[in-house]
């Protein structure tokens, strides 16, 4: 039968050690926000693992919408074109606002999204990523809480695809080189 982990070539991060961190920084968000009513707001598709796992994590009163971005398509390099697929359903106004991520890769999706959803006067706006690449260093959006800096590869498993494929593996890790030919 088909076993989609076999096409992985190297862990990076078990669902252990994710779901460790996840712990981590849903303490910490508590924490920041303590008093406060949050409204997490996930990026489809990406995000759903990540959205899943933080918000059953934390202890605040807790909300999520979602919003759909793509910019990447069926490849793995960035098209540099970000297209809003499906807006929020909530209103921002006055609402303590944090986006949420699986991966910042070039910081382009953040980037656009972060002065979109500002315009929205909500009360306050953070970013919380499960993973980050180096590159979104450049983009110079403020991200708050990040669960992981990883190095420059193509990643897949926690949300995270390639082609819509393998978002449902638990480890995060790099494909197996027959994948792509
Ligand atoms: C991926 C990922 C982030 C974005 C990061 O989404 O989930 O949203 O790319 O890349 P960037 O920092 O270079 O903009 P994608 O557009 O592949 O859609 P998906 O979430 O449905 O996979
Ligand atoms: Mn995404
Ligand atoms: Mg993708």
């Amino acid at each position: 039968a088909t076993d989609v982990s076999q096409d992985l070539e190297k862990v990076l991060f078990t669902s252990a050690e994710i779901q460790a961190r996840i712990d981590e920084v849903a303490q910490q968000i508590d924490e920041d926000y303590a008093g406060r009513d949050i409204l997490l707001v996930g990026v489809l598709n990406g995000a759903v693992m990540v959205m899943s796992d933080l918000q059953r994590a934390m202890r605040s009163h807790v909300e999520m919408d979602w919003m759909a971005v793509s910019s990447y398509g069926a490849g793995t390099q960035s098209s540099g074109v970000v297209r809003i697929l499906k807006d929020l359903n909530a209103d921002l106004e006055g609402r303590h606002v944090i986006v949420v991520e699986d991966i910042i890769d070039t910081g382009l999706t953040l980037s656009y999204l972060m002065s979109n959803l500002a315009s929205r006067g909500p009360a306050s706006l953070e970013i919380m990523t499960m993973f980050r690449k180096p590159d979104a260093a450049q983009m110079e959006v403020p991200v708050k809480y990040v669960g992981f800096e990883i190095p420059n590869e193509f990643v897949v498993g926690y949300g995270l695809d390639y082609a819509g494929r393998y978002r449902n593996l638990r480890d995060v890790g790099t494909l197996a080189k027959h994948v792509y030919s």
